[in-house]
């Protein structure tokens, strides 16, 4: 099996002298290609800071991280945003959806905005609003939808760049227990048919029971 992502004795501490933070303390962790992983901890036991150094979002940090076979804190900032480009797709709690944009240019809007032709992402468009339900909802503005809808568009959207891995932060956090249930279908569907593999932040246990392993933060070190 193919590491993707892979944690090596990372620690993070936020705050300065007297209001020191330590909220990282030599994690390690890796997560293989075709995985679906559940990283599970206590509020505020550093779930999201750890899934932010893995993508990238914060550069901080002591120890290593690797990524694809790639060595994150070695990289310039635009290799590492080349990287993350291609390789990551990132589903958040509270979707970021554009209010203004209807679903399908929800969808494209990362992709265009990095210069790709709507012409060239159609079939794949087409493929990921049927994988994800929406080909009904392609016109819809997003107030229209359910909450569950709109996690499904952000989903559509991490999806459209082909990423190895899908980074989700608490994604059913906002949501009722059946649009969970429909998000979690959907994650381990695309998991076991697409073998996409997924990160997902979670507090909860039925959301990490459609996971394939999980990883539980405690005092700032990883088990399991
Ligand atoms: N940008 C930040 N600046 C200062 N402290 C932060 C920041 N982000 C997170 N923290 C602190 O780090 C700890 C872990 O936060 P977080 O990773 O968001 O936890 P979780 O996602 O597990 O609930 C908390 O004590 C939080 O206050
Ligand atoms: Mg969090």
């Amino acid at each position: 099996m193919n590491t993707i992502i892979e944690v090596n004795n990372v620690s993070k501490t936020f705050g300065k002298n007297t209001s020191l933070n330590q909220v990282l303390d030599n994690a390690c962790m890796y997560v293989g290609e075709g995985e679906f992983v559940s990283l599970m901890g206590a509020s505020g036991s550093g779930k999201s800071t750890l899934l932010y150094l893995i993508g990238g979002l914060d550069r901080e940090f002591d120890g290593k991280i690797t990524l694809c076979g790639k060595d994150i804190g070695s990289l310039k900032d635009r290799e590492l945003s080349k990287l993350r480009l291609q390789n990551m797709g990132f589903v958040f709690q509270f979707y970021n959806l554009v209010m203004n944009l209807n679903v399908e240019d929800n969808i494209l809007l990362p992709a265009t905005i990095n210069g790709k032709k709507r012409s060239e992402l159609k079939k794949d468009l087409d493929d990921i609003l049927s994988i994800t339900g929406l080909t009904e909802k392609r016109k819809a503005m997003p107030s229209t939808l359910s909450g569950g809808q709109q996690q499904r568009v952000a989903i559509a959207r991490a999806l459209l760049g082909n990423p190895a891995v899908i980074l989700a932060d608490e994604p059913t956090g906002n949501l009722d227990s059946k649009s969970t249930r429909e998000i979690m279908e959907l994650f381990a569907r695309l998991n076991k048919e697409k073998g996409m593999t997924i990160l997902q932040v979670t507090h909860s246990d039925e959301c990490a029971a459609y996971g394939t392993r999980t990883v539980r933060i405690d005092s700032g070190k990883t088990v399991g």
